[in-house]
């Protein structure tokens, strides 16, 4: 129950951009706006998801069985930015894209990014979890370089530096050095309590 609140609520963001572009809300670039915001919150899930372990390991707070949805939103607003590039900002010219897909670096790395978390959607269920096995942290754990990627390509997405994306950039990297420390060292704060 509380799960399915948490995915309507996640989708507003889009709903309402959505919504103010047919109302012709958003301005005199509505087609970038759109894109951005969708953007925007691919990585603002992206990184709710990884706040998850260090929640409950810091602060014990156990938002686990969120954690799925979390990931799941920042792969459908990944799909839905993906979608508005590739349709409305790019018109499906598959000669354009193909050139931007190839040359462009912030762009790869925006597919890399979007590549890590399609699989890790595709793979969030029961099903492969069973399967995979051990594996299926391995291949999860991917998710820090698809953070890594997203937090780059944001800052690349502008011609000069700002601060909002290089905000987001040490987030993740705080996150990820989190990750990096040793099980025992994360497990023994948790033992603390
Ligand atoms: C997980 C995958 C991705 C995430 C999290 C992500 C995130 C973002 C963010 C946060 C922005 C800037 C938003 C803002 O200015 O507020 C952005 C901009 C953008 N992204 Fe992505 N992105 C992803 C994948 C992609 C992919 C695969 C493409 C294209 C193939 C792409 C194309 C763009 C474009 C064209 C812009 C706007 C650049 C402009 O205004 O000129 N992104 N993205």
């Amino acid at each position: 129950m509380i799960r399915a609140v948490l995915y309507a609520v996640g989708l507003v963001p889009a709903a309402a951009t959505f919504a103010m572009g047919l109302a012709d809300r958003l301005g005199a670039d509505p087609v970038n706006v759109f894109e951005r915001t969708l953007g925007l919150w691919a990585i603002r899930f992206l990184i709710l998801s990884l706040c998850v372990t260090p929640l409950r390991e810091l602060a014990g707070i156990n938002l686990l069985r969120y954690r799925r949805a979390l990931g799941l939103l920042a792969f459908w607003y990944a799909l839905f930015h993906v979608t508005v590039y590739v349709g409305l900002d790019q018109g499906f010219d598959g000669a354009v894209l193909l050139a931007d897909i190839t040359r462009r670096p912030f762009v790869i790395l925006g597919m890399v990014a979007f590549l890590i978390v399609s699989v890790l959607a595709a793979t969030s269920n029961a099903w492969s979890i069973r399967h995979l096995g051990r594996r299926w942290r391995a291949v999860h754990r991917m998710v820090y370089l698809a953070g890594l990627c997203a937090a780059v390509h944001f800052i690349l997405s502008f011609k000069l530096l700002r601060v909002e994306p290089l905000l987001y950039a040490v987030v993740m990297a705080v996150l990820l050095l989190y990750r990096l420390l040793p099980g025992t060292v994360r497990r023994g704060r948790l033992a603390q309590r």
